[in-house]
């Protein structure tokens, strides 16, 4: 069986963070390991609280998880200081797992900024070049371009941008365009689309958790990096569409719809 790690969040109410990531993973027929960040009380309807994990016991699972369970592919979201930021670096370097997806989150749903700007620069300078593939959404994609994206040309521009340094695989993710969800995939020079139809379903809650982390399973069971962004772009279609509706707010996406 191959094995996926997920460091990331607790989402309590399980749509998003590593309780989207361990259910994806399974969906996936693979073994699923979690490194935890941080808590967080959240449900469909907001986030109330955050209790974040120590750099140090998250060294100390990571070393636990590595040691003995190597992972074929690690997945990492939310990461909220950049003392964790640093740490989780570190051992990413002493150990050298093979296949890393970072999802940049940075900026929430709503828009809000998620990290300071210290921990953004750490971001940036340090775990994104160990990554073999990084998630932007379009608000983290500016971020890390330096200018406004609209449409899909500038997508593309941004893209470029962004490959200037950084020599990983770039996915911008078209979840917040207004017409269509296509996301975009930068790989070594070449521009990948991969067309989505907006599926009209207002329960899109850990969309990108779940994304990046089918990413990770599909490159844990060998797969190219496009063919696992185009197996994954159909799993997220595939979870939206099957409508499930739980909770007051915007709801979780049905992780086992292929199971059912
Ligand atoms: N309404 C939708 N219809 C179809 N696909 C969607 C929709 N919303 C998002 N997606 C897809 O879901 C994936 C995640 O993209 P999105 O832009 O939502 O990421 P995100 O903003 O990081 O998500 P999150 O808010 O969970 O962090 C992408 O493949 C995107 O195209
Ligand atoms: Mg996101």
């Amino acid at each position: 069986m191959k094995k996926v790690l997920t460091i990331a969040g607790s989402d309590c109410s399980g749509g998003a963070g590593i309780q989207a990531d361990l259910k994806t993973i399974t969906a996936h027929k693979c073994y699923g390991m979690s490194v935890i960040t941080a808590l967080t009380a959240q449900n469909t309807t907001g986030v109330y609280g955050i209790e974040s994990c120590s750099d140090e016991f998250i060294k100390n699972q990571m070393d636990c998880v590595f040691k003995d369970i190597f992972p074929d592919a690690v997945k990492i979201g939310m990461v909220a200081s950049s003392e964790i930021i640093e740490s989780i670096s570190q051992k990413l370097k002493e150990y050298k797992p093979k296949n890393v997806v970072v999802d940049p989150v940075m900026v929430a749903t709503s828009g809000s900024k998620l990290l300071n700007d210290d921990a953004i620069d750490k971001l940036l300078n340090e775990l994104i070049p160990l990554s073999t593939v990084i998630t932007p959404n379009l608000f983290e994609a500016e971020i890390l371009c330096g200018f406004k994206i609209k449409t899909e040309d500038d997508m593309v521009r941004a893209a470029r941008k962004i490959g200037e340094n950084y020599e990983g695989h770039i996915l911008i993710k078209g979840g917040h365009l207004e017409d269509n969800a296509n996301d975009l995939l930068f790989s070594r020079g070449e521009i990948y689309w991969f067309e989505g139809e907006r599926v009209h379903n207002p329960n899109t809650h850990g969309t990108g958790c779940t994304l990046s982390s089918a990413i990770a399973s599909n490159l844990a069971l060998g797969y190219s990096v496009e063919e696992s962004i185009r197996n994954s772009k159909e799993y997220i279609t595939g979870a939206l569409k099957a409508n499930l509706d739980l909770g007051k707010g915007s709801g979780p996406l049905d992780h086992c719809y292929k199971i059912n």
